[in-house]
C-alpha cells in the first residue's frame, strides 16, 4: 500500500472546495488547481467560511482550522501529488481529457481517483496508463458534514490501489462503503430515482412541493425533503445521472421526468442558479 500525503483536487466548484478542506482537516498537504482564478478565488473563501462555521460550532478547534488553512495551496494546473482527485463538471468528453493530462503530469505510483457520481470509473481508467491506479472516490455534498464516502472499483482497480484510498477517506474522518462500477454506483442507483419519482409527484399533481418534501422529511425522516435536495445536488446533475441510468442500464424505469428535462433546459437548476423547486 503506498502511504498518502499529499494531495491534488482538480477542480474547485462546490465538491472540489469540499474536498480540499476535508483532506487539509485531515492532515494532508492539498494543492487546490483550477484554469479559473475567480473559481479559485470564491473556493478559497468558501472553505474559510465553512471552516469558521465549523470553529464557532465547536466541531473543531481553532489549531486545527489554522493549520488546515496552512496546508492548501491553489494553482492554476494541477500538480503531481500521491493521490489526484478530480472534481470537474460531470461531462465525460471533459473528464476523460482531465484523466489522460493527469496521467502525464502524476508521478509512477501516483493514484488517479475520480469524484464523479456515475461516469464510469473504468472509462476513465482506460483514459490513462494506469487503470490499476484509477480508482472512485464519491463524497457527498455538503462535503464537510456527510460521512460517506463511496469508494469505487473499476474492473482493472487494485486491491492495493483501495486500500490506499480507503486509509486517506478515513484520515479524512469519513467511512468508507465499497461499490463495484455499475451504472449510478450504490447512491445513485438508489437516490436518483427517488429524486426523479417526486419530480413525477409533481409534474402529475399527485401533490405539490412543500407536500412532497413534508412527506418524506416527516414520514420518512429524511433530513430534507427529495425536491429540496435535488435544489442542492443541482436539477442538471440529476439529470444527467438518470440518463447514465437510463442508458447504462437500459430499463424504462429509468426514464428521466419531463419536467424534470424542462426545469434544466430553464436554467432553473437549483440553488446555485438561484431558482429551481424553490428561490433562493
Ligand atoms: N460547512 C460548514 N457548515 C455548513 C456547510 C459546510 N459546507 N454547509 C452547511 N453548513 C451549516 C449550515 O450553515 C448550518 O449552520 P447553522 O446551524 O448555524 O444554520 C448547519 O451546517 C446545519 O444546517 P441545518 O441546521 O440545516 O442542519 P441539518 O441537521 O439539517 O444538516 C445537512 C444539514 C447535513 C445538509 C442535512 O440537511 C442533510 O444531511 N441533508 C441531506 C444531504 C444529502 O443527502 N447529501 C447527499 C446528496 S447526494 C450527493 O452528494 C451525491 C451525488 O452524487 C448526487
Amino acid at each position: 500500500m503506498s502511504e498518502i500525503r499529499r494531495i491534488t483536487v482538480v477542480g474547485a466548484g462546490q465538491m472540489g472546495a469540499g474536498i480540499a478542506q476535508t483532506a487539509a482537516v485531515g492532515g494532508f498537504d492539498v494543492t487546490l488547481s483550477d484554469v479559473a482564478p475567480r473559481q479559485l478565488e470564491q473556493a478559497v473563501s468558501g472553505i474559510e467560511a465553512s471552516l469558521a462555521k465549523l470553529t464557532e460550532k465547536g466541531r473543531l478547534d481553532e489549531a486545527t482550522r489554522d493549520a488546515a488553512l496552512e496546508r492548501i495551496q491553489t494553482a492554476a494546473e494541477p500538480a503531481d501529488a500521491d493521490l489526484l482527485i478530480e472534481a470537474a463538471t460531470e461531462n465525460v468528453e471533459l473528464k476523460l481529457r482531465i484523466f489522460a493530462q493527469l496521467d502525464e503530469v502524476a508521478g509512477d505510483g501516483a493514484i488517479l481517483a475520480s469524484n464523479t457520481s456515475s461516469i464510469p470509473i473504468t472509462r476513465l481508467a482506460a483514459a490513462t496508463k494506469r487503470p490499476q491506479q484509477v480508482v472512485g472516490m464519491h463524497f457527498m455534498n455538503p462535503v464537510p458534514l456527510m460521512q460517506l464516502v463511496e469508494v469505487i472499483r473499476g474492473l482493472e482497480t487494485s486491491d492495493e490501489t483501495v486500500t490506499s484510498v480507503v486509509a486517506a477517506a478515513e484520515a479524512m474522518g469519513k467511512t468508507v462503503a465499497e461499490a463495484n462500477d455499475y451504472p449510478g454506483f450504490i447512491s445513485n442507483r438508489i437516490l436518483v430515482p427517488m429524486i426523479n419519482e417526486a419530480v413525477y409527484c409533481l409534474m402529475e399533481g399527485v401533490g405539490d412541493r412543500e407536500s412532497i418534501d413534508t412527506v418524506m422529511k416527516l414520514g420518512m425522516n429524511h433530513p430534507m425533503g427529495p425536491l429540496t435536495l435535488a435544489d442542492l445536488i443541482g436539477l442538471d446533475t440529476c439529470l444527467a445521472i438518470m440518463e447514465v441510468l437510463h442508458d447504462g442500464l437500459g430499463d424504462d424505469k429509468y426514464r428521466p421526468c419531463p419536467l424534470l428535462r424542462s426545469y434544466v433546459a430553464a436554467g432553473r437548476l437549483g440553488r446555485k442558479s438561484g431558482r429551481g423547486f424553490y428561490e433562493y
